[in-house]
């Protein structure tokens, strides 16, 4: 099933040196249910396209090889993001958040955040171009990525954490990831408590 994610918005109430302030890793959510319209606009600025024209992303990419896979979590199932459609696949039809702590070292705030955006690299996309040196350009493009979504949280009144500590492989089994996609980053995101 593909989910036709609504148009993201351009302006907010909150200046770029504002949300810069004001992010923090926060680690206490309280129940919400986040929009689709939040979603979208999480996702965009994950990795959303910018200049429809060029097909250019929010994210710098060395080579414009675009090596990232976007996934998100909710209590709805998973989701792969498709950036040029900017819309969703559902991957998974269930919950699978309480098996993502368990892979991530017990840190229980991943399940109870309102959303988890999961960034995976495809690491041949930039070695075929750059080599072994494409290793770097992948870590520092996911690192973009990041920080645009938890700037990008800020302005939506959410919070956020980025999260590097888990098992890679238990990840891939519970997520069903194709062998060549890498899970590399979570960032959780809610409402603080
Ligand atoms: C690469 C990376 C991995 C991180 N992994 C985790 C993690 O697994 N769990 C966690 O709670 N915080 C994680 N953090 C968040 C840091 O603990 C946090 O950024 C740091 O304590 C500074 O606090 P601040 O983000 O509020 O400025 C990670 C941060 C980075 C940059």
């Amino acid at each position: 099933m593909i989910i036709k994610l609504p148009s993201p918005n351009f302006k907010s109430n909150i200046s770029l040196e504002e949300t810069i302030k004001k992010r923090r890793s926060i680690r206490k959510f309280k129940p919400y249910k986040i929009s689709l319209e939040e979603i979208s606009q999480l996702l965009w600025a994950a990795y959303g396209v910018s200049d429809e024209k060029s097909g250019f992303r929010t994210v710098p990419s060395a080579g414009a090889t675009y090596p990232l896979e976007v996934y998100y979590l909710t209590e709805e199932g998973v989701f792969h993001y498709l950036p040029y459609n900017h819309s969703a696949e559902s991957v998974i039809q269930k919950d699978v958040r309480n098996l993502i702590v368990e892979a991530s070292l017990g840190q229980r705030f991943i399940m109870e955040a309102a959303i988890d955006i999961l960034l995976c690299a495809v690491y041949e996309r930039t070695t075929l171009c750059y080599g072994e040196r494409g290793y770097r350009y992948v870590y520092m493009e996911v690192g973009h990525s990041a920080q645009n979504i938890s700037l990008q949280a800020i302005s939506l009144g959410l919070d956020s954490v980025c999260i590097g500590a888990f098992y890679d492989e238990k990840l891939r089994e519970i997520l069903l990831l194709p062998i060549d996609v890498h899970p590399l980053y979570i960032v959780a995101i809610g409402k603080r408590s």
